[in-house]
């Protein structure tokens, strides 16, 4: 075991910094004023190859390991959540869910355009009434030929306006086909396996999307609803077998809350950036504020979280590049990360005093932003449930059908 970054992920490190603080920085106190987001930041993230981290090289990736797209998303949360979510939701749960569970067909049709960024995936789970009850999605796939006709809809999607093709979870209309034969198996017992996942591209007729409006953070980010209306979807483009939706889902959250925990360490940094200048240059009874004991305690309160977090993130990055199953660590750090980015937030507004409740610094903004992620990819309630429900015995994981590449990736990853 050892604990030092390879010089390949300090490289990673530097480069998502600079990228943050020339393309995020300058003007993300505006874009969020204005609840601004377009696909200019897209563009951008492709451009500097952000959006092909952690793929394979044989599917025009980077070919850094795991643990490197942690670091880039701690990097740009440091400067705003919104980047963050394009790489939770396009490189976690896009990109290595469909890494882990595709084809060889699949995964050469799709993933070289998306790590190029000139395709950007997204992730449809939750509905009006089913979120963290996730099993109870009434979106319904009817099998129809060799096509898939959806109906339903899908809220709180990071991206809605913008994402060219979805990773959406539905439940089998008529039950889980006989492999091969036209007729329906209805399997009865647990609805987790009466669902399927689908790759779905956003110009396929039947479906629409719709921008959400009036959200506390996140507001240079893009959250909206998309829509299915009788949306036939080839065969093809289904992940996994029909019946696999549900751990599809799940294993898609195993990426996507690594890279919540890792961006949530990028929000204690921020705020440590802006609480130790702050502090340095406010004097009160002759000296900086720094100096005062209950500062101190803030200050170190942040370091804390800082340390810990990334020791529970570096953790999960280097399992899933030792091809681990790692959904209890996972849950662990997107929780307890969670909780001490919001709460480093809230003792840097403390720091700031009145300045602290205005936009004219960066941690208001932090503070809105951390919110949100003690909300989604797993409320705080639920990750509680999951550690004491694999502490108690109730929960073991059981070996899945495909499982993520191990890092260094082989010829046939
Ligand atoms: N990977 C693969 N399979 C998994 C899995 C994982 N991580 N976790 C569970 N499964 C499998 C189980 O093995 C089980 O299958 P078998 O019975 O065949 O073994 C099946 O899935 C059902 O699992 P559970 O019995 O554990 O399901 P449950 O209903 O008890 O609990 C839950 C599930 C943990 C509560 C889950 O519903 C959950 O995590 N809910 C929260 C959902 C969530 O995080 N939503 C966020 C939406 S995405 C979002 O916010 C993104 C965005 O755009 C910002």
């Amino acid at each position: 075991m050892h604990f030092s970054l390879s010089q390949e992920q300090e490289l990673v490190r530097e480069m998502a910094r600079k990228f943050a603080q020339q393309s995020i920085m300058p003007d993300i106190r505006e874009r969020d004023a204005a609840h601004k987001s377009d696909r200019s930041m897209l563009d951008k993230m492709a451009e500097a190859g952000i959006l092909g981290v952690s793929m394979p090289a044989k599917y025009s990736g980077s070919d850094t390991d795991y643990i490197s797209l942690g670091i880039v998303c701690e990097e740009l949360e440091r400067a705003d959540t919104s980047a963050r979510v394009v790489m939770s939701v396009h490189s976690g749960l896009h990109c290595m869910t469909l890494l882990q569970w595709g084809t060889a067909e699949q995964k050469q049709r799709w993933l070289p355009n998306l790590a190029k960024g000139t395709k950007v995936g997204a992730f449809g789970l939750t509905e009006p009434n089913a979120g963290s009850d996730a099993i109870n999605i009434k979106t319904t796939a009817k099998k129809d030929g060799a096509s898939y006709i959806l109906n339903g809809q899908k809220t709180w999607i990071s991206l809605a306006d913008y994402a060219d093709q979805f990773l959406v979870i539905a439940r089998l209309a008529g039950g889980v086909h006989a492999e091969g034969a036209g007729s329906t198996e209805d399997r009865g017992g647990k609805p987790a396996n009466q669902m399927a996942a689908f790759i779905v591209d956003r110009n396929t007729p039947g479906f629409s999307s719709r921008a959400l409006k009036g959200k506390l953070g996140v507001r240079a980010g893009n959250t909206g609803e998309i829509f299915f209306t009788d949306m036939r979807v080839d065969e093809s483009c289904r992940l996994g077998d029909e019946g696999d939706g549900f751990k599809i889902a799940m294993s898609a959250l195993d990426h996507g809350r690594y890279t919540v925990a890792a961006g949530a360490v990028g929000i204690i940094e921020g705020c440590l950036d802006a609480s130790k200048e702050y502090a340095k240059s406010r004097i009160v009874g002759g000296e900086e504020i720094g100096k005062k004991q209950l500062v101190q305690q803030m200050i170190a309160n942040m370091v804390q979280g800082r340390e810990i977090g990334r020791l529970l993130y570096y953790k999960v990055g280097w399992m899933k590049n030792m091809g681990m199953r790692h959904t209890k660590e996972v849950s662990l750090a997107k929780w307890i990360n969670c909780n001490n980015a919001f709460k480093a937030a809230d003792d840097a507004i403390e720091i700031h005093g009145a300045y602290g409740y205005s936009d004219e610094f960066p941690v208001e903004r932090h503070f809105r932003n951390s919110r949100g992620a003690m909300i989604y990819e797993g409320t705080r309630e639920i990750h509680t449930l999951v550690q004491a429900e694999y502490e108690m015995g109730y929960r073991a994981d059981r070996p899945l059908k495909r499982t993520l590449p191990t890092w260094p990736f082989g010829e046939g990853v």
